[in-house]
């Protein structure tokens, strides 16, 4: 359900003009931590833009999700050299082991899995973090190992 008192929060530290929209879908995305859907149509009532529009700058800018992030963020390299050696194949791994696609975040809430351009490690390619931990030369193998740590933090949560 959405919090109203939440949102109005936010939107009145602007003035409520369709100029704030950006400046506004990114507070709610610092305070929730995705564009939960009950307050972007919020937004465009109160800033009296067309929904569609919200939207389509919500989709376009990279910073905004619609989609809650789970608790760990599982980041997967396809930059040129990590694509050359496996990156797909360890996405591909990855998806089918968590159980989700690529761009969403597990049923439990636990991992978001997503893929990205370079991460500037190129010479330990394939590279994934998870979290703020790189973790380079893996090998679809050394995935179970490298979950584990996540798994049990997690298992471990009341
Ligand atoms: S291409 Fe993956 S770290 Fe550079």
């Amino acid at each position: 359900m959405m919090d109203a008192a939440r949102l109005e929060t936010i939107i009145s530290r602007y003035d409520g003009e369709p100029y704030d929209l950006i400046p506004i879908l990114q507070d709610i995305q610092d305070s929730y931590g995705f564009l939960p859907k009950e307050e972007v149509k919020a937004v465009a009532r109160r800033l009296k833009v067309p929904l569609t529009q919200v939207y389509s700058v919500a989709t376009f800018y990279k910073m905004f999700t619609l989609v809650p992030k789970g608790r760990h963020q599982i980041r997967v390299c396809l930059g040129t050299t990590c694509h050359l050696k496996g990156g797909q194949r360890l996405a591909d791994s990855l998806s089918s082991r968590l159980g989700v696609k690529v761009g969403h975040t597990t049923a439990d809430g636990q991992f978001s899995l997503e893929t990205v351009g370079c991460l500037g490690s190129c010479a330990q390619a394939p590279v994934m973090m998870i979290d703020d931990h790189y973790f380079g030369r893996v090998t679809v193998d050394k995935v179970p190992k490298l979950l584990k740590p996540f798994q049990q933090a997690a298992d471990s949560t009341p």
